[in-house]
């Protein structure tokens, strides 16, 4: 009898994943716009490097770094390889990068590695294309308007001071992971009025575990994703598992939304949305929540882990912000009207986004001809432009390797986004034109309240004198986290030992 049981639940269960599968690789074969590809013979095409040098890079974790950090240094303006059996350019020159990202956004199409993510986001604003993405992009704008943004800066600063409380004096910690569940309660709380973190523990869990799948299958084309979510391995029966957590919660999020009503936050729009003639279905509201849990806290998280590890190597820079905090805010917790005041932390921040872009690499396929320089980039290629080649470029930045907030530093002493004066093309880390980050407000608010938060009080060392060296994957990660000790900080002894200052 028990046996019968257990073996129908198995049955069902089984159903189940099929069902999930079924619905996964749908996602993974929308196509809201087909993908040309480029076939082109007898075409002229720039040097590049040999396919052979790209497919070692790629199977080692931090060689697509040094692989587009060679390319910049060998192909000054443009270089052709193969991305497997595809046609593909690098643009190193500024002129190019605006040319096809910027001047002629409405002939290009996102790339293969975002086509294969449907798998995870489905088609949110993030994957979509065409007149699919333009439809929810106007929707959606509105709640990530700077007046709006305001509205969640209490909530941010709040959620930061209570978990700051947490920290203990010379408690180890993972920093990564610290972030990212911050980041996460942000997100849901501000967004979606939910409790992610809570929920959460098991949601954080097959958030993490559905990232990593991602990273894994970054260069995989979107037949071969959906090829390798055919077989049967425990592999993807954990990812299978997962997914449809994730699919559950936000499922039940939007559900507990339409019984309550407008709650004011972005999934209420979503929902409202429904009744009205621009009508979004369950699957759609599903699939933009989701892009905005996974691009909305993974992009922020790794950024503050990098600016904790950049403080931590950089103690002079350190103590340049601390002095600014201590000034501005003496102890107390920021709120939105301060951030102006705060020049210094607007720098550290930027700074920490040069060297550490989580957008790493931006690709496009071309749904047209483009002709940059002597160059014709025929229809269906694909074409990338890399934040972490242009952000590190001696060519655009002196001392491109070094920490060197200043550089965005007026002489009158204000924070001013252009006063590196990098030509147009080069400083690109939120993206282009209507495929801007629709985040990016949020997102720097979040993390000036952060950081004018904790560093006031906190000054993290990390615990190994070797820091984590970045690997490439959706974003800019480390392999196991940050392991950084807390410090208390006691601002008048710094002071009198003159810390750099
Ligand atoms: C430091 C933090 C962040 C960085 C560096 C970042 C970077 C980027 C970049 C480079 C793109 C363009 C990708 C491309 O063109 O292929 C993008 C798009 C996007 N980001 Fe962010 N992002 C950040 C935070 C956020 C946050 C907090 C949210 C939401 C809450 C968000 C939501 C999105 C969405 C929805 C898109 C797609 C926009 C569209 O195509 O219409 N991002 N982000």
């Amino acid at each position: 009898m028990e046996r019968k049981k257990s073996e129908r639940q198995d049955a069902r269960t089984a159903t189940n994943y099929a069902q999930i599968r079924r619905t996964i690789i749908g996602r993974v074969k929308h196509e809201d716009i087909q993908a040309p590809t480029d076939g082109r013979k007898g075409v002229s095409r720039p040097a590049g490097p040999s396919s052979v040098v790209f497919a070692r890079a790629a199977l080692s974790a931090d060689g697509l770094l040094k692989f587009v950090t060679e390319v910049g240094k060998t192909y000054p303006q443009i270089c052709h390889f193969r991305l497997m059996r595809e046609h593909a350019y690098i643009l190193t020159d500024p002129t190019f990068i605006v040319e096809v990202f910027a001047n002629s956004g409405r002939h290009t199409m996102k790339g293969r590695a975002l086509q294969g993510a449907k798998a995870f986001l489905g088609n949110g604003l993030l994957t979509s294309n065409g007149d699919a993405h333009l439809h929810n992009r106007r929707l959606i704008q509105p709640a990530f308007h700077r007046d709006r943004v305001a509205g969640y800066a209490q909530q941010m600063a709040a959620l930061t001071v209570a978990h700051e409380m947490t920290w203990k004096d010379g408690m180890e910690i993972n920093m990564s992971k610290e972030m990212s569940e911050l980041t996460l309660l942000i997100v849901g709380r501000t967004l979606f009025n939910s409790d992610l973190s809570g929920d959460a523990r098991e949601f954080g869990e097959a958030l993490v575990h559905v990232t990593q799948s991602m990273n894994a299958r970054l260069l995989m084309s979107p037949r071969v994703v959906a090829i390798d979510l055919h077989i049967r391995t425990p592999r993807r029966r954990r990812l299978l598992e997962n997914l449809s957590r994730l699919d559950q919660t936000v499922q039940n999020m939007i559900d507990e939304h339409r019984a309550l009503g407008d709650v004011g936050d972005v999934l209420s729009m979503l929902v409202d949305s429904s009744d009205g003639q621009d009508a979004l279905s369950d699957e759609q509201i599903r699939d933009e929540a989701m892009t905005f849990v996974l691009a909305g806290h993974e992009t922020t998280s790794t950024t503050l882990g990098w600016l904790w590890v950049l403080l931590a190597q950089n103690p002079q820079q350190a103590a340049w912000l601390h002095e600014e905090l201590d000034t501005v805010l003496g102890g107390r917790s920021p709120g939105l009207e301060d951030l102006p005041n705060l020049p210094r932390t607007q720098a550290v921040l930027h700074e920490t986004i040069r060297l550490y872009p989580a957008g790493w690499i931006q690709g496009r396929r071309l749904l047209a001809d483009i002709e940059v320089g002597e160059w014709t980039l025929p229809r269906g290629a694909m074409v990338f432009a890399s934040p972490w080649l242009m952000h590190r470029s001696e060519r655009w930045w002196s001392g491109a390797e070094q920490f060197r907030p200043q550089r965005w530093i007026t002489l009158e002493g204000a924070f001013d986004e252009d006063a590196p004066k990098v030509p147009r093309g080069v400083w690109f880390p939120f993206g282009w034109g209507n495929r801007k980050c629709i985040g990016e407000t949020f997102a720097t608010t979040e993390a000036l309240l952060i950081i004018a938060t904790m560093a006031q009080h906190w000054s993290p060392q990390l615990v190994d004198e070797q820091a984590p060296a970045p690997l490439s994957g959706v974003v800019l990660r480390t392999k196991d986290g940050i392991k950084m000790v807390l410090h208390k900080r006691e601002p008048l002894a710094e002071l009198k030992q003159g810390v750099g200052l």
